[in-house]
């Protein structure tokens, strides 16, 4: 579900947009940009689950302190504050069970 956001780049230094998907939706993101500012861009405001409670989570420091935004890119979790965007990224939700809990 894609929903407005007020997240937006300031400038930036190449806005050539490739394909990617999340959670098999497929998105147009800024090559080279931040991934977690680009999916919070796109509207995607839930990056993983609590391992616990199984509440959903979001990028919170933006800086790879706080593993809020561990997503799995490519079958390999990622925090994706500190991953760039490539072309044909495969980006799956963190969730409780998939076998790389913590
Ligand atoms: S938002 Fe804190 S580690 Fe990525």
């Amino acid at each position: 579900m894609k929903i407005a956001s007020d997240f937006r780049a300031l400038e930036p230094s190449d806005t050539t947009q490739v394909a990617v998907r999340f959670n098999d939706a497929p998105l147009k993101l800024t090559k080279g940009e931040n991934l977690a500012a680009q999916l919070l861009a796109a509207g995607v405001l839930q990056f993983r689950k609590t391992a616990v409670s199984g509440k959903p989570r979001s990028p919170y420091c933006m800086m790879g302190a706080c593993f809020e935004c561990l997503v799995f890119v490519n079958g390999t979790a990622r925090q994706a504050c500190m991953t760039e965007v490539t072309e044909g990224m495969e980006i799956v939700m963190h969730t409780v069970g998939n076998g790389d809990d913590a």
